[in-house]
């Protein structure tokens, strides 16, 4: 072997060898830095109104529209898994949609309603966080209500969606909600909600901010999870991907208005930018693996072309590594039930 000859230095001489830690699975754990653990993990679901059975989103394959019945089916598995939080999302009846997405706030829409039942089962075991936005509830699908401009443009109205995130917040905290969770990108959200939720006596209700959440592709399949009427994007609002700096501002408006817990989204294509969020934040770090992120390794792997379980794992250990101390991911409770029986 010509190394053995002509190498850098003599085998002997080789007194730094990074392979010694990697010798068996014992020793491989024993240094580890970064870990999955169930408790990390945020569930996310959907719940429906108005059907009978779940509905499977076809390109989420493995992830339903709930019923309420069986989302309540679906938070008790993940709690026996060893999950801690669920995130929930609700998609109304069509004819419920309007312009102001007034479907969000009700005490009787789907999401309240759901957020209620986990509530009353559940109780303070788990952390109950509900999405507090209304592209889910407007018949045109923007995260807030649209006006005209002075130049005649159409455009979602920033402080007039505040104001309706204030009344969507307060009536998810009614319902049971421990934690809101703002994802609209509006400017002033996070102060809006806070002093909202403060003034109805919710002083104990926590605030995810969707600080950093780009216009992005990889939302596409979560479309179809929501029956989203969205045509065209959301650009004016949500971030440019070419950008970095403008999410540590993002982050550091959030906090600074209230914010208890910051989010990157989405995850695996903005490491970077969670890592400096990461840094710099003063308050835990939350990343959400998308829809698109989940389809794209399901599709790979139903075409046998990637190894599933490895795939999931190797992902969100890397958005862990990366600094989130926590994931907001369709694979929560599978992936918890992996590491409860050991793999
Ligand atoms: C909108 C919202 C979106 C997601 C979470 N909240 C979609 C969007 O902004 O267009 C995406 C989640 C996912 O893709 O998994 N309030």
């Amino acid at each position: 072997h010509p190394n053995r000859e002509t190498g850098p230095r003599e085998a002997a001489e080789l007194i730094r060898r990074p392979r010694r830690l990697r010798t068996s699975p014992a020793m491989r754990d024993l240094v580890a830095e970064y870990r999955l653990h169930p408790e990390d993990l945020i569930q996310v679901l959907f719940v429906r109104d108005g059907i009978e059975e779940p509905a499977e989103i076809s390109s989420m394959p493995g992830q339903y529209q709930h019923t309420l019945a069986s989302v309540l089916e679906a938070v008790r598995r993940a709690e026996a898994a060893g999950v801690r939080c669920v995130d929930l999302f609700g998609v109304p009846r069509e004819e419920d949609k309007d312009a102001d997405g007034s479907a969000a706030w009700h005490p009787e829409g789907i999401l309240n309603r759901a957020i209620r039942a986990i509530r009353e089962e559940f109780g303070d075991r788990l952390v109950i966080m509900a999405d507090t936005c209304l592209d889910e509830f407007t018949d045109h699908g923007h995260c807030g209500p649209l006006t005209t401009d002075p130049k005649g443009r159409t455009v979602v109205d920033n402080d007039a969606s505040v104001a309706l995130y204030r009344r969507m917040a307060v009536s998810q905290a009614e319902a049971g909600a421990h934690v809101v969770s703002p994802s609209g990108m509006m400017d002033g959200q996070i102060a809006g909600i806070r002093e909202a939720l403060d003034a109805a006596g919710f002083a104990d209700v926590s605030v995810m901010a969707y600080s950093a959440k780009y216009a992005s592709a990889f939302f596409g399949p979560f479309r179809d999870a929501v029956g989203s009427s969205l045509t065209g994007d959301r650009k004016t609002y949500q971030q440019d991907p070419a950008n970095r700096r403008e999410s540590l501002l993002e982050a550091r408006l959030d906090v600074e208005e209230g914010a208890d817990m910051v989010m990157v989204k989405p995850a695996l294509a903005y490491l970077d930018i969670l890592r400096e969020v990461a840094e710099e934040s003063p308050v835990p770090v939350a990343a959400y693996h998308v829809s698109g992120e989940y389809a794209m390794i399901e599709a790979a792997a139903a075409n046998g072309w990637v190894d599933r379980e490895r795939i999931v794992l190797e992902s969100l250990t890397s958005i862990r590594r990366a600094g989130a101390d926590m994931i907001l991911t369709y694979y929560a409770t599978e992936v918890a039930e992996w590491l409860r029986d050991g793999r």
